[in-house]
Formats: C-alpha cells, sequence, structure tokens
C-alpha cells in the first residue's frame, strides 16, 4: 500500500489546518526577494489542495495572511496581495474542476477592493461545489475574532435576543466565530521550523493535534500533508481522560 492508501484505510481527521510558513527565508536563502518565495508558495497551495482532493479530505484550512502581516513592508503586502488576485482568476477553473468549495474567514474589509472583489466571486462561484471545503484565513487573526464574538454576544444581550446570560454556551459561542458551523481542526500543521501558533484558530485549537517540520512551505509536497496524517493517525487523542477510559470507548 502506499502512504496515501494507508492514511485513507485509517480514516482521515475531519480537518487539516496549515500555518503556511517559510517562504521569505526559502527564498533569501536562494539569494531572491521574498515575493519570489510567496509566489513559489502559491504552487505548494495548488500542490496541497490537489492532494486534499485525491484523499478526499473535507476541510482543509491555510493560513494565507494574519492580521498582523499588515504591518510588514508596503512593498511585500502589496506583492502577496497582487499574488492573490492574480492567483484566484487564474485557479478558478481548476478549482471548480476540483469541485473545491472556497470560503474565507478573516477581516476581510481591510483588504483591497479588488481582492475583495475577486475573492468573493471565487466564493459565490464554488458555493454549491462538494469536494474538499477549502478555508483561507486572510487577514485572519485569533484574538479579533474572539472578540468580535464576544462583542455580538453582548449587543445580542443587550438586545434582548439572548435573555439569560448563563444560558449562552460554548456552542453558542463557537457559532459566534468566523468558523462557525466548520469542525474544530483535528490537525494543524505548521512548516519552516517555528513552533508557535502565531494568532491562528486559539479556540479552536483547544484539543488538536500539533504537527511541526523544519520544510520551508515552497518545499512542502503532498507527501508531507500524507505524513503529516499519518503521523496523527498514530497518536492517541484523550481529550482529558485516561488512556484506558479512550480505548474502551
Ligand atoms: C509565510 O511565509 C507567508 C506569509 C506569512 C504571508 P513568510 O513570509 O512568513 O516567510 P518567513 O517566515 O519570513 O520565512
Ligand atoms: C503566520 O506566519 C501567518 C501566516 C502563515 C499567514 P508569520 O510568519 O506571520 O508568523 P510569525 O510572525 O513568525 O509568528
Ligand atoms: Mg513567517
Amino acid at each position: 500500500m502506499t502512504i496515501q492508501e494507508e492514511i485513507v484505510a485509517a480514516g482521515l481527521p475531519e480537518h487539516v489546518a496549515i500555518i503556511m510558513d517559510g517562504n521569505g527565508r526559502w527564498a533569501q536563502q536562494r539569494g531572491l526577494g521574498r515575493e519570489y518565495g510567496h509566489q513559489a508558495g502559491v504552487n505548494t497551495v495548488k500542490r496541497v489542495v490537489e492532494a486534499a482532493g485525491e484523499i478526499g479530505l473535507k476541510y482543509l484550512t491555510l493560513y494565507t495572511f494574519s492580521i498582523e502581516n499588515w504591518n510588514r513592508p508596503q512593498a511585500e503586502v502589496r506583492a502577496l496581495m497582487g499574488l492573490m488576485a492574480e492567483a484566484i482568476v487564474r485557479e478558478t477553473p481548476e478549482l471548480m474542476r476540483q469541485n473545491v468549495r472556497v470560503r474565507v474567514i478573516g477581516h476581510t474589509t481591510d483588504l483591497p477592493e479588488e481582492v475583495w472583489r475577486k475573492m468573493s466571486g471565487l466564493i459565490e462561484q464554488t458555493a454549491d461545489n462538494r469536494g474538499v471545503n477549502l478555508i483561507l484565513a486572510l487577514s485572519y487573526g485569533a484574538r479579533w475574532e474572539i472578540l468580535e464574538a464576544a462583542k455580538r454576544l453582548a449587543r445580542d444581550y443587550k438586545e434582548g435576543r439572548i435573555l439569560n446570560m448563563e444560558d449562552i454556551t460554548e456552542t453558542d459561542f463557537a457559532g459566534h466565530l468566523t468558523t462557525g458551523g466548520i469542525p474544530d481542526p483535528d490537525l494543524l500543521v505548521r512548516t519552516s521550523g517555528e513552533y508557535r501558533l502565531s494568532n491562528f484558530l486559539l479556540w479552536q485549537c483547544a484539543y488538536t493535534e500539533f504537527y511541526f517540520l523544519d520544510k520551508f512551505w515552497p518545499d512542502f509536497q503532498k507527501e508531507d500533508l500524507y505524513l503529516a496524517i499519518h503521523n496523527y493517525q498514530n497518536r492517541e487523542r484523550r481529550f482529558g481522560m485516561t488512556g484506558e477510559q479512550v480505548v474502551n470507548k
């Protein structure tokens, strides 16, 4: 059996999230400008989305641009936005062919108008697709998201849509996050040898399994995704219980 067949047979995680990191260093190592790394990173995105479709993954979330990334040099931000606008247009037919449904989570009103217009078009066009749910975290920050959810709940309470504050459940709260309706990630992968969350899915990763690898994002292959999933499949998720409880469940 190939590793691909093996991981499918073992039962896939429902949701894999990836922090795509290391584009800049990949380019710098080659004496190139950081934007070349981002360009190479787009190809990895294509590979990984295709890989997800091939194994039949339901949800794939990609950390594409953080709220903090707005603080990068303007030229780099501009290059990234340009690459995104281009990629949306160029990849739409292929995403349709692969039956991918695209969604975006994040503070999207900060995006350049052209990028958001194109992205909205892609979201709409792919809305009925039933293959991989590709969730792009764009201008995303977990603290921003959690604070927004808290504000919305406070508003609901003030305006009488919630009568008793004590009735608010974790499920209600989660439903107010940008990921409402999307299951929590089972597995989170981060490339480039950094071991941190960088303000990504803080609420949703409460019981997520983490997998870190040293490769820079442009070097990440389909096989690396399969290896990450394989590694995940050999773990025991205990959710606070004892190993015996989990085994006997
Ligand atoms: C990830 O690569 C892409 C984005 C954050 C937009 P980086 O640009 O962070 O690359 P490094 O980490 O500086 O190498
Ligand atoms: C996290 O990477 C954001 C994305 C991958 C989009 P960063 O490169 O921005 O994270 P830090 O700054 O190293 O924590
Ligand atoms: Mg980085």
